[in-house]
């Protein structure tokens, strides 16, 4: 068993400071488009020794940036006792949290994500990391914050298309936690945003009991990546084509196709796919893939030669039950 990880939640971003009592060194790193949520911190926390602002795009999300991270660590004069508190997105945690992660070997940081798909999934886990040129997310280590800390109210300048993203993120972790929960998200987001801050607090603990059983991915945590090898592909596609397409968009077409292929294995109870389709679809999100099968299946083996293993499909089987099956990406096209 891996240790407890760390949730905690609060209405406003001042509950923060009771969890960063005594520390008297801690070291912001906060997305620009977040400047407001790093003065409310500022604000609340009397630690704080330095702060620096990074611009959060994927094409910045880099060793440069991680050494940048690093020198000015080193400048404002950061020693073993810091603590890198990360205020942003997921591009954010992952960039201080490496940086954390390899400065002086290591020294603590702290996560408050103002994202929806931060707070239910990339502050989460202690996954961290930059891209090397094409490759996403190719360079980093699994290192756990000290804590996450958790605030719906972060959200309140999130971009509705961002928000999208983080629910299917958040759809997916119910979907592989129990029936009932996932039932209650589905009807409270197809709704609206009530009672985001529960639905929050409680993804992230499914997630974080998730990766606590298993922090470096042996078993458990794979389950995670359900619709993530299809979403991936059609990713991969995206960026070919010239097309936007967010992650949370292609999680969400790619669950559906996991649930289709699952269904046509006999292995995903009967309806599933449909269900699922008219559960995210009133959540906002996209449920077509507009791309043919073949050409997913071509995207996924290429990534496959890239890791030389079997493609392990996460196949949704009912709400709260999965199973891993190793496929042929070209074998499944049929299926589809
Ligand atoms: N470490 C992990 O386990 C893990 C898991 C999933 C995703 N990720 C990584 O997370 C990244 C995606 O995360 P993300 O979707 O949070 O993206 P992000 O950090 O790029 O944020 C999305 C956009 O929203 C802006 N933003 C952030 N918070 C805001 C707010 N409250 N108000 C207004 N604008 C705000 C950002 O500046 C950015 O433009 C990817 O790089 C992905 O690889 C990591
Ligand atoms: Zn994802």
């Amino acid at each position: 068993m891996g240790k407890e990880l760390t949730i905690r939640s609060g209405k406003t971003l001042a509950e923060v400071a009771p969890l960063l009592e005594g520390e008297e060194e801690i070291f912001l790193v906060y997305d620009e488009n977040v400047s407001w949520a790093a003065a409310e911190v500022i604000g609340a926390v009397p630690g704080v020794r330095g702060s620096i602002a990074i611009d959060a795009s994927e094409q910045g999300k880099t060793m440069d940036t991680v050494l940048l991270l690093c020198r000015s660590l080193l400048e404002a004069g950061a020693d073993r006792k810091a603590l890198v508190l990360a205020v942003g997105g997921g591009i954010t945690t992952d960039l201080a949290g490496f940086a954390a992660s390899i400065y002086k070997r290591g020294v603590r940081y702290a996560n408050i994500p103002t994202t929806l798909l931060g707070q239910v999934d990339a502050a989460i886990g202690g996954k961290t990391g930059v891209n090397l040129d094409a490759y996403k997310n190719m360079l980093g280590v699994i290192v756990q914050p000290q804590f996450t800390f958790l605030c719906a109210d972060t959200l309140k300048t999130l971009p509705e298309r961002d928000f999208r993203s983080g629910v299917a993120e958040l759809l997916k972790t119910f979907l592989l936690s129990d029936a009932v929960r996932y039932g209650r998200a589905v009807r409270s987001l197809s709704r609206g945003r009530r009672g985001l801050q529960g639905l929050i607090l409680g993804a992230a603990r499914v997630k974080a009991r998730i990766v606590g059983a298993d922090p470096y991915e042996h078993g458990e945590r794979r389950k995670l990546n359900l619709g993530h090898t299809f979403a991936h592909a059609i990713e991969h596609e995206a960026q070919r084509r010239g097309d936007d397409i967010t992650h949370g968009e292609a999680v969400s077409m790619g669950i559906l196709l996991a649930a289709r292929l699952s269904e046509a294995l006999g292995l995903a109870e009967n309806g599933l796919a449909e269900r699922l389709k008219a559960d995210f679809g009133a959540c906002g999100l996209p449920v077509d893939c507009p791309y043919p099968a073949g050409d997913l299946a071509e995207a996924m083996a290429r990534d496959k030669k890239a890791e030389g293993d079997a493609v392990a499909f996460v196949l949704p089987v009912r709400p709260g039950t999965v199973a891993i099956r190793p496929l042929d990406p070209h074998e499944i096209l049929e299926s589809l």
